[in-house]
């Protein structure tokens, strides 16, 4: 991994792994990354682009934040450290989780009560997790964990703090950029990421610029972040010209991964968009649903609806003229489908089913819609 060649110094040569933290010996690893980028052919017809999508659901807990809490699961065992905790959406629950566990640490994980899907708790509690449920949606439950981070420095020893405040978690995140400059041999003209804390655009942005030090061609890509109708506090601002974003007091998305109305990444991401010449958009739940079901019947990749929003987020790009025709755009797709079975039967329940009484009519069936 991440072995592309780069500019030459003293007597070696810089590689993408000389960007990442050095870990020491305790290294917490399920085998991470390197995930498949593929084209996605309807959406590359549809738009005139060339379009691809880096699976990151293919990560060993379902989602890209594994990237990150290698990283930062790593450094709190090389810290002694007793408990991890996090406030989490979902899929940072079962990451972390998942790598806490493996390196014998005690999580602990704050959820929004009734805002997490299916999977995703059941992950976490499979693997072991304590969950502690809070009224009132992710931010309560990120408020808390941000005064736990105000306490002093030797209580976050031993209670370490996961979310993507934690640098080490962007570290590992910024690997996608990594991976898509391998695949491609080039950067894409843009980038486009489903926003929530919106630490992972910011991390991608940051693999950019710093793979940029290898050498490599300034000025791409241009990075779209793209929040859900009813929690877009980024968005929204980015609309208005704004340079702080418009919390969103009660987020209401069915993208239950990005249902967040106070980013905690926020500078971060605006940063990144600004430097990259890029944009914030926002969709509609109508347009992720969409996405998802497009994706899953025509692309043949199923992922959660916070990843359908980067793919409605191009083809608005594309309705209003932001892409250009040729361009090569990446659509980072966060999370995988199944991690969500109750907004899978949603998008389902057209689906078509035949009725069989024994294996003659079930041929019979097969047969009419050979000859269709
Ligand atoms: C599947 C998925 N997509 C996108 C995001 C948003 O990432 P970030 O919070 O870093 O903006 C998350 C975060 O939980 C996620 O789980």
């Amino acid at each position: 991994m991440y072995e592309a060649e780069g500019v030459p110094r003293g007597r070696g040569v810089w590689r993408y792994k000389d960007l990442l933290p050095r870990l020491g010996k305790t290294v917490i690893s399920l085998g991470e990354g390197s995930t498949p980028l593929v084209e996605l052919p309807w959406a590359s017809e549809s738009t005139g682009a060339k379009v691809y999508g880096k699976l990151e659901g293919l990560n060993p807990t379902g989602s890209f934040k594994d990237r990150g809490m290698t990283v930062g699961v790593s450094i709190a065992k090389g810290l002694n450290a007793k408990v991890t905790v996090v406030a989490s959406t979902g899929n940072t629950a079962a990451s972390m989780a998942a790598y806490s566990r493996r390196a014998g640490l005690k999580p602990v994980i704050l959820l929004p009560r009734g805002g997490v899907a299916k999977g995703k708790l059941l992950q976490a509690l499979a693997h072991g997790a304590t969950l502690i449920e809070v009224e009132g949606g992710f931010d309560h439950a990120m408020e808390a964990v941000l005064n736990l981070v105000s306490l002093d420095e030797a209580y976050i020893r031993r209670v370490y703090p996961l979310n993507s405040f934690n640098p080490y978690r962007l570290e590992g995140q910024k690997t996608i950029a990594f991976e898509v400059l391998e695949d491609l041999g080039e950067p894409p003209d843009y980038v486009i990421v489903p926003v929530g804390n919106s630490g992972n655009i910011a991390a991608i942005w940051k693999g950019f610029k710093e793979a940029g030090m290898l050498g490599l061609p300034e000025g791409k890509p241009k990075m779209i972040g793209v929040q859900a109708e009813g929690a877009s506090p980024l968005a929204d601002a980015w609309a208005l010209g704004l340079r702080e974003p418009l919390y969103t007091h009660n987020p209401r998305t069915v993208a239950s991964a990005i249902r967040i109305g106070r980013p905690v990444n926020w500078q971060k991401a605006l940063k990144a968009v600004d430097e990259s010449r890029g944009a914030f958009l926002k969709v509609s739940d109508e347009e992720i649903l969409k996405a998802m079901a497009t994706l899953a019947s025509e692309e043949g990749v199923i992922v959660e609806p916070a990843s359908a929003a980067a793919y409605a987020g191009l083809l608005k790009a594309h309705r209003i003229g932001m892409i250009e025709r040729n361009s090569k755009v990446v659509l980072v797709l966060t999370g995988h489908g199944l991690k969500d079975p109750d907004t899978l039967s949603q998008i389902s329940l057209h689906a078509r089913i035949e009725r069989a009484s024994n294996p003659q009519e079930a041929l019979e069936a097969i047969e009419d819609l050979a000859r269709e």
